[in-house]
Parts: C-alpha cells; structure tokens; sequence
C-alpha cells in the first residue's frame, strides 16, 4: 500500500474506533422511543389502578406467555392470586430490570416478538404493587390466560425429534446437549421457519438449531453415551447453516416469501439444547416442525460473520472493561433480516450499527446486561438494505472480573476464544440475502458470498480492541445521526 493508502486506512480505522466507542457510550433517549411511546412514567391517580382492570391485561401478555405452570419459569402469573402472592419479587425483578427478560434496548432497530414493558406499563405495576395490590371488582376478573399453544403456526410439514429421550439429573450445572437429527430427505428443501416444542418446557432454557452435512455431528453423537453430545456454545465444526432459535415466549416468524432457510439433501439438524436443572430429575425429548417453503425461493438466508477472531480475543484476569470491536464491509448489495449476537458470561455490553457508504448510520441493536442465557436469534421489523461498501460495527465489553457474578472462574483468570462455558467468544451473527440472487431466474449469488455457518467471514474483516478506561472515552455520535437515516 502507498503511504497515502495507509494514512486512509489508518483514518478510516481512527473514524470507525471512535464511532464504535461513542456507541458504546450513548445513552437511552429520554423522548420518544418506540411508535410514539414516552419513556416518563405518567402516574394514575392515586389508589385507581385495579388488577382485573388495567393491570391482567399487561401481565397476561406480558409475562404469563412464560410464567405459566409447567413452565421453565418458577411460578404462574395467571391470576390475581399468582400475582399478588410474589408482590415483592415482582417489585425486585422490575426495579432491577431482570424481568422480562427482552435484552435489546429501545431505540435501535426493533424486532418481531418483542415483549419488553413500556415504561408507562413498567409503572403501572409498581405504582399497582406499591398502593396494596388491589383486585377489583371480582366479578370483573379477566378469563385466565391460555398456555402457548403448540405449534401456532398450525401442524408443521415435517416433526423430527431424537429416537430416545434424554435425562437431566436433578442438580449440578447446566448442561448443552447437541441432538443430531437425521432429515433423509433425498432432494434439497428450503425451509420458511422451524419451530420446537421443548418435551419438558421445566427444564429446557434456550435451543439453537444448526444444518450440519459434514458428517460430524453424527461423529460426535456417536462417541459419547446417551442422545446427542455436548458442547457449551459453538459446536467446534463448520455447519452448512442454521435453523433459527428459540427460546421461552418465543413465537416463530417465518422468512418473507422467496427466502429460504437452506437445508441441503441428506442433510442433519442439530439442535442445542440449553437444560437447567430443576431439583428433580427430568427427561426431555425435544421436536422441531419444519414448515417448507411453499413459494419458489429466489434468496438463501445466508449468514456472515462479524467477530473478533480467535488468536486476538484475549481479556486479562480482573480487568472490568475490556472492550473489541469488529467490523465488515459488505461487497455487495444485501438485506439483514435477522441478527445473533453472541458472548459466553465474562461479556456484559454488545452494540452493533451499519454505516452506510455516504457515512450515515443505521442503529441495529444494543444489549446492556447480556445474558448468556437469554440470547435469542432476532428478526428485524423491517429488513435492513446495506448497499455495498456499507460497514457493519460490533462491539462488545467484557467484565472479567471477580465483582461479575457470572464469571466462571474463581479467582478470574485469563479468558481467551474458546468453545466452553469458561472461554469466550466476541461475535455478531448477521442473517442475510443477497440482492442480486434470483433462484428462479437462475441468477445465483457470486462466490463473494460464502453461506456455511463458520465460513461466514469474508470481505474485509477488520478488528481491535480498546483496554481499560471508561467506556466513555471518545467522540460522542448524537443519536440523531443514528437514527430514521435509513
Ligand atoms: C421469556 C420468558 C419470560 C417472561 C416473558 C417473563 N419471565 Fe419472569 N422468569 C422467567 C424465567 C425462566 C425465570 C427463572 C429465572 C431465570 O431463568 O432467569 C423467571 C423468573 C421471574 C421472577 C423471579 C426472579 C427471582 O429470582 O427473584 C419474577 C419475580 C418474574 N420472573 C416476574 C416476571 C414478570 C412480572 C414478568 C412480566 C412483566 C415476567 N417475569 C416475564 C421467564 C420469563
């Protein structure tokens, strides 16, 4: 490269670092966030709010979409009764923000599914629980709410599960149990969503669905006793693609017409099951529904990734804030439906944004109090258009150490890439289509795409880190400047 070169190259890193700090930076906007909601809680009058007038309806969506019996959740919130008898948990998990466990922050994109409070419905509550609990007019209760309904989507084309179910004993640490689920379809599919039905939802926390035709999987299975084998976040070899997430409350949302999950003939499905011990001994025998697409499909949902590589990911023992950042610049026209953002329990802090070739910026996601057992695959609202040479900036903070509850290690020790639960990873998952594929008209992709799930890393990765300090440090980019500029 020229000298020329290189200064703009190392202009453009300087540029892109401090975007990326002052993102990590910014505040949540006081005004408005979401379709006209105002963030000020506007009180009612005092002593007005009942349960079965105002409050059922928030806590019947709301929260009893997980908290139902029977649930991986540890109590119903189905009556006026269930509500009242956890006053004070309640109060707790809402002042400190632990309930309902939505991750991503207003002000961002937005996503199907989300089932986060509104401020206005987060006060109502508390002023509700604060004033005594009042039921109301019992004859005025609601009708209970109904447990999720198994597949909502109406019966899949095809349910698939393990041959045997699995055993999860009653205590010790949460286990990740990879099934590996033979298709034996002779012809190549395209899938529009999967969705699973947890055998035993008590015990089940999250799954990630993956495609696998490497023949490992079935390798790995085979080599350990009992159903499936194990393996704490990634799975330790490339996959051919993915089949969504899910997780509780989660409710499945199809691809647009034309777009297709990729699931090659002979193909395996992976499903990685998160189980939490309930005290008890459990089984579980988990199934997934594919629902085929039924329209010709001219896209593949293909998937890229934007992470801190492995030999670079390294966060010293008992450092607090420790932050990466990762970038990728797209080498054509594309469209991002769904993101997956990814860290195991030292990271605490994730935001990502696109910036776009005439420098402005299009906000996608930001996670403050990541939760490693609350990550979740998430489809935008409206899919993002990138045109080529856009960036796509991940970010993400690490706490390594002892004040982070969740750190695995006691006392902290270094923490470098890795696939167990005392390792970690640093990525962006980015779920897309490319412009200019038509299946149909036969006009496939370039090979500038690649679209297996490890070999997504292509174009121009770039990546670095940011040590110590305050988060804080750096150019401040006004929200305005990240917003509605799409
Ligand atoms: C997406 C599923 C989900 C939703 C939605 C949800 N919860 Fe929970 N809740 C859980 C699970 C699972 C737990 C068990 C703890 C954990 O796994 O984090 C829990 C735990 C709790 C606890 C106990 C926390 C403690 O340990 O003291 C309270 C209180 C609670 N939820 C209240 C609510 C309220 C109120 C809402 C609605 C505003 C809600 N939850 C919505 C899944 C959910």
């Amino acid at each position: 490269m020229t000298s020329r070169g290189w200064i703009a190259a190392a202009l453009a890193i300087l540029f892109t670092a401090a975007l990326g700090i002052a993102l990590l930076k910014h505040k949540t906007r006081s005004s408005t966030t979401r379709e006209g909601q105002t963030t000020a809680y506007r009180p009612w009058k005092k002593r007005k709010l009942e349960f079965n007038k105002q409050i059922a309806p928030i806590v019947f969506e709301k929260c009893a979409r997980c908290h139902y019996s029977g649930s991986a959740a540890p109590f119903p919130l189905t009556s006026y009764r269930d509500v009242r008898n956890h006053a004070r948990a309640i109060a707790r998990a809402l002042d400190h923000g632990l309930m309902p466990p939505w991750k991503p922050e207003h002000g961002f994109d937005e996503f199907v599914g989300d089932y986060s409070l509104t401020d206005q419905e987060k006060g109502m509550i508390k002023q509700w629980l604060a004033e005594g609990s009042r039921e109301g007019n019992p004859s005025k209760a609601p009708a209970p709410p109904k447990p999720p309904l198994q597949w909502p989507l109406g019966r899949p084309d095809d349910i698939l599960q393990t041959a045997e179910s699995f055993k999860i004993p009653a205590d010790g640490e949460d286990i990740y149990r990879c099934f590996v689920i033979p298709t034996n379809y002779a012809e190549d599919r395209y899938v529009r969503v999967a969705d699973v039905v947890p055998g035993n939802p008590r015990v089940v926390h999250h799954v990630v669905n993956f495609v696998d035709t490497s023949g490992r999987g079935r390798a790995r299975d085979a080599a350990e006793p009992g159903p499936g084998f194990t393996a704490f976040g990634a799975l330790g070899f490339p996959t051919a693609g993915e089949l969504g997430a899910w997780v509780p409350g989660a409710v499945p949302n199809p691809l647009p017409d034309g777009v297709g999950y990729f699931l090659p003939k002979g193909a395996d499905i992976i499903m990685q099951v998160h189980y939490h011990p309930t005290g008890k001994e459990e089984t579980d025998l988990p199934r997934i529904g594919l629902y085929f697409c039924k329209q010709p499909v001219n896209k593949r949902l293909r998937v890229m990734t934007v992470g801190v590589p492995p030999g670079f990911l390294r966060i010293p023992a008992g450092e607090n804030n420790c932050a990466f950042w990762a970038e990728q610049k797209m080498p054509g026209n594309i469209t991002v439906h769904q993101i997956f953002p990814h860290m195991h329990l030292v990271g605490r802090e994730m935001v990502a944004a696109a910036t776009l070739p005439d420098h402005t910026s299009a906000p996608i996601v930001r996670i403050r109090d990541w939760d490693f057992r609350w990550q979740n695959v998430y489809t935008l609202k409206t899919p993002l258009h990138l045109s080529a040479g856009s960036r796509i900036r991940f970010e993400a903070r690490f706490d390594n150490s002892s004040g982070n509850p969740r750190n695995p290690n006691s006392p902290p020790k270094l923490v470098k890439f890795g696939l167990t639960a005392k390792d970690e990873m640093c990525i962006l998952w980015v779920l897309y289509t490319v412009d200019s594929e038509m299946l149909t008209l036969n006009e496939p992709a370039s090979s500038n795409y690649p679209d297996s799930w490890t070999d997504g890393v292509w174009g121009h990765p770039s990546w670095g880190r940011k040590q110590g300090g305050e988060p804080n440090a750096g150019n401040q980019v006004p929200m305005s400047r990240l917003h509605g500029l799409r």
